[in-house]
């Protein structure tokens, strides 16, 4: 039997449910030596800025038991670089590309958005990346209030969908989610690393250069879970994008029956840099198994 392995998101459909994650698969064409782009849903690049920016002091990853901390910090060789330099490529295999933006202020969000517009294919969406710090604001992340969230979100317009990733360190996530899409976001990422922190105790201080870090991996799958299955509950129609330490098939099919319509692979990339491709096989291979005739029949399946 053949599994139609297609999905959507809002208005933008995907030959399959399986996308790489930001910041774990390049800005460009990188991980084109281990498997064809366009055989994914959708290949989703680092986060970018309208400029380049430098990011943190080394050390930026570590391992913390089966978790991954990570502190890079946004470094980036911004837009109109990217633009000129990494989409070629890119757009040379085929791959539908989703472009990750970030932005210090509103008006920062708004000139990386700017530099998108017009951009064509094989951009499909930009995702606004809300997880970042906002200078107007020192002691938060846009994504940490729905008021901020949505201010990036209403920046980002640039005729493009616009998915809005958000963080899992809030008290209620479907707060934030309900402003971002009453601020016109098409989508919903969910989610984004949780706060932590690797300590050196020999040397007594903090493992990475910048202190505290984003913990992603196996123990954010429960996290990404629970985001996703609140926010399908509280927003029926809103397309959801999951993401968070899968990196199974079996992992995929979880994630899609909490409710999601796509997921992402991050940080088992780095282990095993076909993973994304791996996971979108064995998707296909456990839905055989499971007498699944269509991946969408499992979007929000394991749903109250
Ligand atoms: C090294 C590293 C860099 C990341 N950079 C970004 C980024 O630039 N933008 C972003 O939205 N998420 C970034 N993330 C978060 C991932 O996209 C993903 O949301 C998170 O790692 C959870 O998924 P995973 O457990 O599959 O890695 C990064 C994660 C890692 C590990």
């Amino acid at each position: 039997v053949t599994v139609d392995l297609s999905t959507r998101v809002g208005r933008l459909t995907l030959r399959n449910p399986v996308m790489t994650a930001s910041g774990t698969a390049g800005y460009g064409a990188e991980l084109a030596a281990y498997g064809d782009l366009a055989d994914l849903g959708a290949h989703v690049v680092k986060s970018l800025a309208a400029r380049p920016w430098p990011g943190n002091p080394a050390p930026r990853v570590t391992e913390v038991g089966p978790a991954m901390l990570n502190s890079v910090g946004l470094a980036g060789p911004g837009l109109e670089w990217w633009l000129e330099h990494a989409l070629p490529p890119l757009a040379a295999t085929g791959a539908a590309v989703v472009v990750s933006i970030w932005g210090r202020s509103a008006k920062e969000f708004a000139e990386a958005a700017a530099l998108l517009a017009g951009v064509g294919a094989p951009v499909v969406a930009v995702e606004v990346n809300v997880s970042c710090p906002n200078v107007e604001d020192r002691s938060k992340m846009f994504a940490h209030s729905p008021a901020t969230t949505a201010e990036a979100v209403a920046a980002a317009e640039c005729g493009l969908p616009r998915w809005v990733k958000l963080s899992p360190n809030v008290a209620d996530i479907c707060e934030i989610a309900g402003a971002a899409l009453e601020a016109g976001a098409d989508a919903l990422t969910l989610v984004n690393t949780l706060l932590g922190l690797a300590v050196d105790p020999a040397a007594r201080r903090p493992t990475l250069g910048a202190g505290g870090g984003g913990v992603s991996g196996p123990p954010l799958r429960p996290v990404a879970l629970r985001a996703v299955a609140d926010c399908r509950a509280a927003f029926p129609d809103a397309p959801i994008v999951g993401v968070g330490g899968v990196s199974t098939g079996e992992h995929a099919a979880e994630l899609l029956e909490a409710g999601a319509d796509a997921v992402q692979v991050g940080t088992a990339t780095f282990r095993d840099p076909r993973a994304p491709w791996r996971v979108a096989a064995e998707l296909g291979r456990w839905c055989r198994r499971h007498r699944v005739g269509a991946v969408r029949d499992l979007v929000g399946a394991a749903g109250a």
